[in-house]
């Protein structure tokens, strides 16, 4: 019994191999009289194997009535391909239909638009760009893991399920046991107290909170989790199902939570050139015919790194027409945060010292009192990639803060304690995985770098 082979490593193969077995699906199939090329995918990377089936192969007849789509098993020789375009090539010596697909098989020859293949999510991983796009995803996921591990951070798992809101934006996606279809009179007039938890909870916005408390004990953590947010905005930089990865760090200032959010992108842009080589030329081909040399340019630039104010002067004195007006004390909109770092730096930039009242009550507040030590990491293409800051440690400080922005002492008095006891300088940011992917690949909708987006109004797959 031969056992089965990935295509990509037969295409590595060194030599020709009497005996193989592959497995995969049809992507075309041209026919002559007497024998006919088949190009099969495996899935394991994206170049397909061609076949050569001739007519003295078993049920040729049957053979030729394959159509794209089409699971099959392919049994052969591998052999110096004769054609153009490919080292290696298989000849046929029996080929079994696992399962005929109809004519009715979406993904036809074609090449389809990516509004119409989000709407066939559950195939679109079958077309070269989509499982390039998941392909990458994996890598990268490994590639975080191992940057992290490299440096003695602890990999924590912080809850997904959660009775605070660590952005106070209020976008927040109820986690309730109690039937709105049905409320009963109790439920009403009770409020939390019938739910599952007897108190509002929510699926989270971040790990941060908890990823604190491992950090105030551990030193180094991260979080690399599923995140969800409820806000109402259809763009193409947000999902309401996302990807964080938090880093947090025990005795580190804004300094080097900013160098290391700059190793992180880094680490990662370079990953992804050297080990999904293949997967990545298609997108620097047919997607983004700049993305190399953006990609070269992270890698190669020393960040940028300005306070807000700085930031706000830039974008007065641009004498560009933005949508948004902007003045100090406003929050950047994502026209802003572009035409900084990919018209005036034309590289990645740091905006650091945010005014307080546009950050969230954890921040760590400046001297000044009046800027807190934020940092907002921006990226050509995307705008915000990530969101960090120095925590803030001290005691009575951070309870001014959480009186200022509505929070209750009693909700939490666990956080809190961890300013009672032991406290020290920390810091962290979140990094948008789904973010990060589109910066790698120059993919412009958020849509199509996860596998099956959530956004308002959609649930379907
Ligand atoms: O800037 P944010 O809101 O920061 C936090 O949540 C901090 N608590 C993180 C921390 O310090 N541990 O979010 C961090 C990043 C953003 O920069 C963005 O890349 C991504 O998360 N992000 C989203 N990505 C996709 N869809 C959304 N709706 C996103 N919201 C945030
Ligand atoms: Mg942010």
């Amino acid at each position: 019994m031969v056992k089965r082979q990935k295509i990509i490593s037969l295409l590595e193969s060194e030599k020709q191999i009497k005996e193989v077995l592959i497995k995969g699906w049809v992507r075309t199939k041209r026919d002559s009289k007497t024998f006919s090329f088949i190009e099969i995918n495996d899935g394991s990377g994206l170049k397909n194997m061609q076949i050569i089936v001739d007519e003295t192969v078993p049920d040729y007849s049957e053979i030729k009535k394959l159509t794209t789509g089409s699971a099959i098993a392919v049994y052969g020789a591998l052999v110096a391909s004769r054609g153009k375009g490919q080292r290696w090539e298989v000849q046929a010596s029996r080929i079994d239909t696992i399962s005929l697909a109809p004519e009715t098989y979406p993904l036809q020859k074609k090449r389809h638009s990516d509004e119409y293949l989000r709407t066939i999510a559950h195939l679109r991983p079958r077309t070269n760009k989509y499982s390039a796009i998941f392909r990458i995803r994996s890598e990268l996921s490994w590639a975080v893991h191992q940057f992290f591990r490299d440096r003695g951070f602890r990999y924590i798992h912080t809850p997904v399920i959660t009775g605070s809101d660590c952005e106070g934006a209020g976008e927040l996606f109820r986690v309730t046991t109690l039937n709105p279809l049905n409320p009963s009179v109790t439920d009403v007039s009770v409020g939390y107290a019938n739910d599952f938890f007897g108190q509002e909870s929510n699926l989270t916005v971040s790990g941060q909170l908890s990823a604190e408390m491992l950090a105030l004990s551990l030193g180094d953590v991260y979080t690399f989790g599923p995140t969800f947010r409820a806000e109402n905005s259809n763009t193409s930089r947000h999902v309401a199902e996302f990807w964080m990865i938090e880093p947090e760090m025990a005795f580190c200032d804004l300094d080097g939570n900013m160098d290391l959010g700059e190793s992180l992108i880094k680490h990662l842009v370079a990953f992804t050139m050297d080990h999904c080589a293949d997967d990545l030329n298609l997108f620097a081909r047919f997607v983004d015919k700049t993305l190399m040399p953006t990609l070269e340019n992270i890698v190669s630039s020393e960040f940028e790194r300005i306070p807000y104010k700085e930031a706000i002067d830039i974008l007065l004195a641009s004498n560009q027409s933005f949508t948004f007006d902007i003045s100090y004390g406003t929050d950047l909109q994502s026209e802003h945060e572009r035409y900084l770092t990919e018209t005036h730096f034309k590289k990645p930039l740091i905006i650091y010292d945010y005014p307080k009242t546009i950050k969230p009550f954890y921040m760590r507040l400046n001297d000044d009192d009046d800027t807190v030590g934020a940092m907002d990491v921006l990226v050509p293409r995307i705008g915000e990639l990530i969101g960090g800051s120095q925590r803030e440690e001290r005691l009575d400080v951070l309870e001014q803060r959480m009186a200022a922005s509505g929070l209750s002492k009693e909700n939490y008095w666990w956080y809190l304690d961890s300013r009672r006891y032991g406290t020290v300088p920390h810091s962290g940011f979140g990094l948008g995985f789904e973010r990060l992917l589109m910066l790698v690949t120059g993919v412009s909708n958020i849509r199509d770098v996860i596998p099956f987006p959530r956004t308002p109004g959609t649930i379907d797959f």
